[in-house]
């Protein structure tokens, strides 16, 4: 019978030395196909906001539509872990307010962690969750809802203090109690260094092939963002240009006669 990954069927997937496969999806359809191709964890990316909700970036989503969509995933997901990301200022204004919101993820959405951006400031918040019960995936690195503090999508850790800052938010987030950490948007020789400092595994977007496991947006390798593809990505399909060519066959089977047809005919 299918089984639930859990926490700890996780870790012993790390420590056997297993690569983590992880995706980003926001739909009960696609996220069925992922658990079926055997994903261990998927994420219900606030990444939402630019694949499926029209927004230039992840700030504009809030609380309600990430708890909508996450409650959707786990609806179409059997054995993958499901991980809820929690939206800009919904866990760093202050601790209460951040259980509370991480609370929602569990008890409506039913995922089975949350996701929060930030590294040693986010540590005490982290550590209450985990004792509260709540499992947290860190995430550090390029931490897309700060892009407006940042300045723009970049590569982070190439100088020595930023380096150093991500290994010691790595070893913060560790302490307090995540049982993964994505590291998006930095060197691999840095992911490298922190994947073998840490015990807990790694899950890499833009970071190399040395983390535990990757994590891609399932649009990406899907092909249906045709106007931008990461350097990090690979496209696997080209579901934009199928998508167009099947509403353009229906639209012109309707304007000439030919849908419905017979067998579509009651
Ligand atoms: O929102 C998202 O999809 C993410 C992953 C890219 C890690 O945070």
């Amino acid at each position: 019978m299918a089984q639930k990954l859990t926490i700890a069927g996780l870790q012993k997937r790390y420590r056997d030395g297993q690569p983590i496969v992880a995706l980003s999806l926001y739909d009960a359809v696609t996220a069925a196909f992922a658990d079926e191709a055997g994903a261990d964890v998927i994420l219900m990316g606030d990444s939402v906001g630019m694949t499926m909700l029209g927004y230039e970036d992840t700030i504009a989503v809030t609380l309600e539509q990430s708890l909508h969509h996450t409650a959707a995933v786990v609806r179409g997901v059997e054995c993958a872990m499901v991980v809820g990301d929690m939206p800009f200022l919904t866990y760093n204004t202050d601790v209460a307010e951040a259980m509370r919101n991480a609370g929602r993820f569990m008890q409506e959405a039913r995922a089975d962690a949350v996701k929060l951006e930030g590294g040693s400031s986010i540590a005490p918040t982290v550590s209450r969750m985990v004792e509260a019960g709540i499992p947290v995936m860190g995430h550090i690195g390029l931490l897309p809802q700060r892009v407006k503090v940042q300045g723009r999508y970049r590569i982070h850790g190439r100088e020595a203090e930023e380096s150093q800052a991500l290994k010691d938010d790595a070893r913060a987030l560790v302490e307090a109690g995540v049982f993964s950490i994505v590291l998006e948007g930095i060197p691999s020789e840095l992911a490298k260094t922190i994947t073998e400092s840490i015990d807990v595994p790694t899950i890499g977007i833009g970071a190399g092939i040395h983390c535990s496991g990757q994590i891609q947006v399932s649009h990406d390798l899907l092909g249906l963002l045709e106007a931008y593809l990461p350097k990090h990505a690979k496209r696997y399909a080209n579901l934009a240009n199928d998508t167009r060519e099947a509403f353009k066959a229906y639209a012109k089977d309707v304007v000439n006669g030919d849908f419905p047809g017979p067998d579509q005919s009651p």
